[in-house]
């Protein structure tokens, strides 16, 4: 199994507050995502930015795209991000759209698994070509009291065996890691536990201890 890649995701509301954290924090992870909510408030020119400060990085375009999918993914791509996020909800025909652009441009699409989807679902996407999916506690689910669960693993565990690499993300910490130990992580995705931290550097570690642990170093 190879080892998880830690993605930082900025859901800011300004990007000078996110570009602060990412400028902080990019030497310590692999991926650095525009996240929804700072796409939301701050449009298009967060991924550009993103991409111009972070030049070597993997970036995530989040947008959640639910229509549009070519016109949103030529957009995305354009702006210099390396993956862009379609919804669960979104018709086939979307994530066949993003797809395309996709590799065209030498990029991917995750399929964003909020809500109600099946594993028919994600055997379509797998059948349009698409390689990855992020599997997703919402902030407000969470808030709710939502945990993660054997069910979860459950989940996991037959979309890796459809073919589809897994991010794990919703208010995950280092602490959280362990659990899904057994499962192929492609990314552990946190916002808050890094961004929010006292001393991000220092969760950023946290983090890396904790996939090591499990997972092996990175030279492993
Ligand atoms: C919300 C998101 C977030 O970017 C993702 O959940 C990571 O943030 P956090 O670790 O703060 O939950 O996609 O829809």
């Amino acid at each position: 199994m190879s080892r998880p890649l830690l993605q930082l995701a900025l859901d800011h509301t300004t990007l000078p507050a996110a570009l602060q954290d990412a400028a902080v924090l990019q030497e310590y992870v692999d991926i650095v995502e525009a996240g929804t909510i700072l796409c939301l408030s701050e449009g298009i020119n967060a991924v550009k930015a993103l991409r111009n400060l972070c030049p070597k990085k993997i970036i995530v375009a989040d947008w959640k795209v639910a229509d549009a999918g070519e016109t949103l993914a030529e957009q995305a791509f354009r702006a210099g991000a390396n993956w862009m996020t379609i919804i669960c909800a979104a018709p086939l025909a979307t994530v066949e759209k993003g797809h395309a652009v996709a590799q065209s441009c030498g990029g991917e699409i995750q399929m964003e698994l909020f809500g109600n989807w099946t594993l028919e679902d994600a055997r379509a996407w797998h059948r349009t070509g698409v390689r990855q999916a992020i599997y997703h506690r919402g902030r407000d689910a969470q808030a709710s009291g939502q945990q993660w669960g054997e069910a979860d693993l459950a989940k996991m565990k037959a979309l890796s065996d459809i073919g589809l690499a897994l991010s794990v993300t919703g208010g995950i910490t280092p602490e959280d890691v362990a659990l899904f130990k057994g499962i192929h992580v492609k990314a552990f995705i946190a916002g808050r536990s890094l961004a929010g931290a006292a001393d991000p550097a220092r969760a950023a570690a946290e983090f890396h201890a904790q996939i090591d642990a499990i997972w092996g170093g990175r030279d492993a």
